[in-house]
Formats: C-alpha cells, sequence, structure tokens
C-alpha cells in the first residue's frame, strides 16, 4: 500500500531553503503482524505525526510505502529487497527487532540505501557490523541496560536473576546489565534466556527465580512477551518477594494499562517516558494524545525523531541515497526525550537514560521518573566508519 503525504506545499519559495527535491521515496519497514505488531503501529503512528509536524520545514514530499517484517528475519530480507530493488526508495525507516537489522543489514550496506533505525537496538549494527548508511535514531541495547546495572549496585542491590528472550537483543540487552551489574560489586546467581516468540507460560522460570536466592529479577521483554510475563510474575506471588526491574520497554506506556495493578511498582530505564517535563515533549504528548486519545511510548517517539531527522537531512538539500545519508549522520536536535545526537563514530544515537517506576496515575498508569542519567556514546565496538562519497 502507498500512502503519499504532502509536506508543506506551497512554501518552499518562501522558505531559505536549498532547491527542494522532487520527492523522496521512503520505504517504511515494520512488524504489522506477530509479537511486535502494535510496536510497528505505533512507529508508524509516530513517523506520520512527525511528517506532519516538522514537514513544513521543508519544500519537499514524501512518498511512503510501508511493508511487514511480520518479526521474521528472511520475511524481512525479501521486503527490504523489494523496497530497494522494485520501489527504489531514496530511505528506509524502521525495523523493530535486533534479529531483524541483523539479517538486512548487508543489503542494505551493500545497496548504499540509508536506513534510519527506528527501534532495533542491536548493538552490532553501530559497533562491529556499523555502516555509514545506518544511522539509529532509537537506542542501542547496550545503551539502555549499562547504566541500569550500576544503579540498581548503588541501591544497594546484591543478587539479581535475569531473564530475557533468547535473540539477540535478549541476550545484548542481558550481557550489558551484567557487565556493569558485576563491575559494581553485584553477582549473577541465574540467568534463563526463553524461547523467543514462543514462550507463553513462564511458570518454570519464575519458579527457577525464586529458588535462586536473588535479591531481585532483571529482565528484557516486549510487546506480548512484555504483558504476559509482567501479569504472570505478578500472579506468581513474586512481585512482594522479589523486585522487578529491566529495561523499560518491559512496562512500556504503550502496552502497560493491558497489564494493568501488574505492573505498579516495577522499576526500569529507558530513553524516554511521556511524563519527561520539558517542552519539546509537551508539544509532542499533546498531539499525540489529541491523534489517538492516549500517551505516546518510546516508539512512538522513535518514530517522531526519525520523521523529524529526515527532514532535517532534507533541509540540508539532501536528496538522493548518498547525500541522505551524509546528512542523516549529522542531525542533532532538542527533542522530547532531550537533547539528542549522532555519534560521528558509530552513527549510534547519543541520548539520555532515565529511571523510572511504573505508578498508579489519575488516568490509568504512570511514569514517575527517579533518575535521569548522563547521555553517553557508545563504546565504538569494532566499528571502522567508511566515508560515503556523493
Ligand atoms: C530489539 O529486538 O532490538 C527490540 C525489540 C523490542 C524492543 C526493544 C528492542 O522493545
Amino acid at each position: 500500500m502507498k500512502r503519499a503525504i504532502l509536506a508543506a506545499l506551497g512554501l518552499a519559495t518562501s522558505l531559505a531553503v536549498p532547491a527542494a527535491a522532487e520527492g523522496i521515496k521512503v520505504g517504511l519497514l515494520l512488524p504489522f503482524s506477530g509479537v511486535y505488531a502494535s510496536l510497528g503501529n505505533e512507529i508508524e503512528t509516530g513517523f506520520n505525526l512527525g511528517l506532519e509536524q516538522f514537514g513544513a520545514e521543508t519544500g519537499v514530499t514524501f512518498e511512503v510505502v510501508r511493508e511487514d517484517t511480520e518479526v521474521k528475519p528472511p520475511v524481512a530480507l525479501g521486503k527490504a529487497k523489494k523496497l530497494i530493488l522494485q520501489d527504489q526508495v531514496d530511505v528506509m525507516v524502521g525495523i523493530v527487532s535486533s534479529g531483524v537489522l541483523g539479517a538486512v543489514r548487508d543489503m542494505v550496506h551493500g545497496a548504499s540505501v540509508p536506513l534510519i533505525v527506528a527501534n532495533a537496538g542491536n548493538d552490532e549494527a553501530t559497533g562491529a557490523s556499523c555502516s555509514p548508511f545506518i544511522t539509529r535514531m532509537s537506542f542501542s541495547n547496550g545503551q539502555i541496560n549499562r547504566p541500569m546495572g550500576t544503579w540498581m549496585a548503588e541501591k544497594g542491590i546484591k543478587k539479581v536473576f535475569t531473564l530475557a528472550p533468547d535473540y539477540a537483543a535478549g541476550r545484548q540487552m542481558i550481557d550489558a546489565f551484567t557487565e556493569t551489574f558485576t563491575a559494581a560489586g553485584g553477582e549473577i546467581v541465574g540467568q534463563e534466556f526463553t524461547p523467543f516468540q514462543k514462550t507463553q507460560d513462564f511458570g518454570p522460570y519464575l519458579a527457577q527465580a525464586k529458588a535462586s536466592g536473588a535479591d531481585a529479577v532483571y529482565v528484557f521483554y516486549a510487546g506480548g512477551e512484555a504483558i504476559s510475563f509482567v501479569k504472570q510474575y505478578d500472579s506468581f506471588g513474586l512481585k512482594a518477594e522479589l523486585p522487578l526491574y529491566g529495561s523499560g520497554f518491559l512496562t512500556s506506556p504503550l502496552y502497560v494499562n493491558a497489564q494493568g495493578e501488574a505492573a505498579e511498582g516495577v522499576i526500569t530505564a529507558l530513553h524516554y517516558a511521556p511524563t519527561i517535563d520539558s517542552e519539546a515533549n509537551g508539544v509532542f504528548v499533546a498531539a499525540f494524545t489529541e491523534e489517538t486519545g492516549r500517551a505516546p511510548s518510546e516508539f512512538a517517539v522513535q518514530g517522531y525523531d526519525a520523521a523529524r531527522a529526515l527532514i532535517e537531512a532534507t533541509k540540508t538539500g539532501a536528496n538522493d541515497r548518498a547525500s541522505l545519508a551524509n546528512a542523516l549522520r549529522q542531525v542533532s536536535f532538542d527533542g522530547p526525550r532531550g537533547k539528542l545526537a549522532i555519534d560521528p563514530a558509530t552513527n549510534n544515537i547519543i541520548q539520555p537514560v532515565y529511571v523510572y517506576e511504573t505508578v498508579a496515575g489519575e488516568g490509568g498508569l504512570t511514569q514517575k521518573i527517579l533518575a535521569q542519567l548522563p547521555a553517553e556514546a557508545d563504546p565504538v565496538n569494532g566499528c571502522e566508519m567508511a566515508p560515503v562519497s556523493n
């Protein structure tokens, strides 16, 4: 399905912007089915809102072609190929799963097509497998989880049991947490990886956590798996005895109300919460709430900022694959999550990380920010960034 979004018709001549390109064709590659379908839909909503809100700053017309990855790496690879070769898109936006990002990386790099990553945190895509064509406007798996290891150890937590789905994101998030938690004197007393997209009953793993002697449990789950995990954790009676921590996707505003009371008191870290008190976030929350009737999640802001980054790139006159790739790497702005910039050494985003607790609020569950941790660039992790010639 194609959807044309016309931005700022007629404004181009009155603004001091370089000559507008005829139009930019965007391939939106997201899961619209499978365990991360709601994440894909949320990123798309944020992306369209960003185009509407910032489109007036450029004279460019955007045409969007959307494709469903189904959260399946081989399907996603076929869809990426179609967008690149058949639709001849100028830029791709999206990708939710680290596994899918790993699968399409070589095709994107080999075809020299810029990709704005709007979710997938795969550390390698901005590490050893980095590419001047891959720019991340979301987060990296290490970036979100490293600060939480140190923070929890500082809070006096000594023994932790970890759980995550068995695929790249789960492994990388838990590794990053483990590294800083143990460096700060903590001990991992047990670790399990659950079959991704296949685990319905977390009971056996929860029994292991209970018997492990841990003071707390630290997990990564997202989407449908996060909803069932948090509910089962509570109904298993573990919450009172073993506090639950994790990366903030666990209790995303996108599905926290489906978790209900089970999510109350869970403490997590993330690069965004709709309760961030800033002018840019206020504008975003108001616009998103007006459109959807609910607060935006981290997935929404990633789509919104991906659109803004694309618009910033076109404002420099970039209008083809190579010039867009170069311009995207230089984007920086003050957005809903705070000041963000792209690290030229890796093309990963640099942004603050927030620790938040899910608490009962007036209109349902909400996010109480406990700490804002400083923005840090990821380690280069073997990235050797090659230049792009325009
Ligand atoms: C990932 O696979 O990188 C991933 C998926 C869902 C999230 C976060 C990371 O919420």
